[in-house]
């Protein structure tokens, strides 16, 4: 079966570029969805945040469709809604004129579905920052933290895997982190267990710096 473009919202001159599209890249166009999930999940789903119910939809899609591209264009500039819509975890927010070339370097350039972006802050306020740069506690991924190791960005789970304790929150010695409620020691730049009583590492997380932003890739794991 043909993957699907859900296309939500968008005027005829979108509708026919975005169908264009899904032809030239052996996929079909739904312009059908009402913000309910179908039974079959659509690979791609677009979502015009001028609708007035446009962040809960995305909010929707995300959940029920974990696996799926999701999309989000605006007419007119507007960073509350741009940076809201990437924290729904949107893999792509662009402007309307960009967003058919977008989509297509997005599918066409081999972009792994079920792989999405996260945003975690702006790779400018990572200079010069060493140890622990920021925690996150609502990436889709669960709590993270990121830390700047001899140079290298590295991003952890920020759950201890003994107890829950968060980890951020305890001594760092070089890329060494002791979990504050039991001791439990982890290298920040690998996620490897050093010590108990956890018995097994934090999950590591590849950070990817795009549109100057440091983003979390995140598998969809649920
Ligand atoms: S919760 Fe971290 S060592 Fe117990």
């Amino acid at each position: 079966m043909a993957r699907r473009i859900l296309l939500l919202g968008g005027d005829d001159p979108l509708v026919r570029k975005v169908g264009l599209l899904a032809g030239e890249l052996g996929m079909v166009l739904d312009t059908d969805g009402d913000g309910a999930a179908p039974a079959t999940e659509p690979a791609v789903v677009v979502v015009d945040l001028a609708a007035p119910d446009a962040l809960e939809v995305l909010a929707l899609w995300r959940k029920e469709a974990p696996e799926a591209l999701l999309v989000a264009h605006l007419a007119v500039p507007h960073r509350d809604l741009w940076e809201a819509a990437e924290r729904l975890g949107c893999d792509l927010v662009t402007n309307r004129g960009a967003l058919v070339a977008r989509l297509r370097d997005l599918l066409s350039g081999g972009a792994a579905l079920g792989r999405h972006l996260f945003p975690l802050l702006d790779a400018a306020d990572v200079a010069g920052r060493l140890g622990l740069v920021c925690r996150t506690a609502t990436t889709p991924a669960g709590p993270v933290a990121l830390y700047q190791v001899d140079g290298v960005l590295s991003c952890v789970a920020d759950v201890c895997p003994h107890a829950g304790a968060t980890v951020s929150e305890g001594a760092l010695d070089g890329s060494v982190v002791t979990c504050p409620a039991h001791g439990s020691r982890f290298d920040v730049a690998t996620g490897e267990r050093l010590r108990g009583p956890a018995d097994s590492g934090l999950e590591r997380f590849e950070v990817v710096e795009r549109e100057g932003r440091i983003q979390l890739v995140w598998s969809g794991r649920q």
